[in-house]
């Protein structure tokens, strides 16, 4: 049977990465988390100081040093999977608060995001992929064999954002979570090129209140009406 391709997009904080691993591990397709390869991009304009919460992008020295970044991911000893810019393991950094704040300003410039799409299409290409992101169903996979579109509530998608920085020691007000949330989600939706807008033919998933456990046997069962 040809291997699938599964687009998974969706509003910030959504479980997204969640649901696509376990997909990942269960069909044992390729996992590829879209949003790390724009967070590594707004780490490494962060740290060049081409971008700042206050100031905004300064969009053509990030655009003119995009074919230097190397942008990888590989299983760290527990199976985990990890991001790598220029070979330096950056998984932890490109989830702070501080990268989570800029991360929508650099993805919107459309260089970026030429970049980006034609990288994740090379990495896709063979099919037996669950990529996770925002236009994975409308402009990286338009194809997609499957395409799920999720959402939850503000509140339930900002405790469990809080959750997860909590237990990284990364302890923020929940306001300020929220907020983030929010304002990516407006940017994110508002961006001239390639918003964030469910594909036309993809299946919505809102799991407010739902388990991850049941959320994922729903998404099995899309999967095997597929391959009948
Ligand atoms: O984990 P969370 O849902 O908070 O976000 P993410 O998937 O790590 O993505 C971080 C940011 O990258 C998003 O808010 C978007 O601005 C951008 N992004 C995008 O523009 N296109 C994608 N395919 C994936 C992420």
């Amino acid at each position: 049977m040809k291997p699938l391709t599964i687009a998974i997009d969706g509003h910030s904080s959504t479980g997204k990465s969640t649901l696509a691993k376990q997909l990942a591990k269960a069909l044992g397709y390729v996992y590829v988390d879209s949003g790390a390869m724009y967070r590594a991009v707004a780490l490494n304009a962060l740290r060049n100081g081409w971008v700042s919460k206050e100031d905004g992008v300064q969009a053509s020295k990030i655009n003119a040093h995009l074919e230097t970044l190397v942008i990888d991911f590989e299983l760290d000893q527990m199976g985990t999977n990890t991001t790598l810019l220029n070979g330096e393991v950056v998984e932890e950094e490109i989830r702070s608060m501080r990268v989570s704040n800029v991360v929508s300003h650099v993805a919107k410039l459309v260089p970026v995001r030429r970049h980006l799409v034609s990288l994740q299409q090379a990495m896709g290409e063979n099919g037996g992929v669950v990529m996770d992101g925002r236009d994975i169903g409308t402009v990286v996979f338009p194809n997609a064999e499957l395409k799920i579109f999720m959402t939850a509530s503000d509140e339930v998608r900002a405790s469990r954002r809080k959750a997860e920085l909590d237990a990284k020691g990364q302890v923020h007000f929940i306001e300020d979570v929220l907020e983030n949330l929010m304002s990516r989600d407006k940017a994110d939706m508002e961006r001239v090129d390639s918003p964030l807008i469910a594909a036309e033919d993809a299946l919505t998933l809102d799991n407010s209140s739902m388990t991850r456990e049941e959320q994922f046997h729903r998404v099995l069962g899309w999967v095997a009406a597929l391959q009948k």
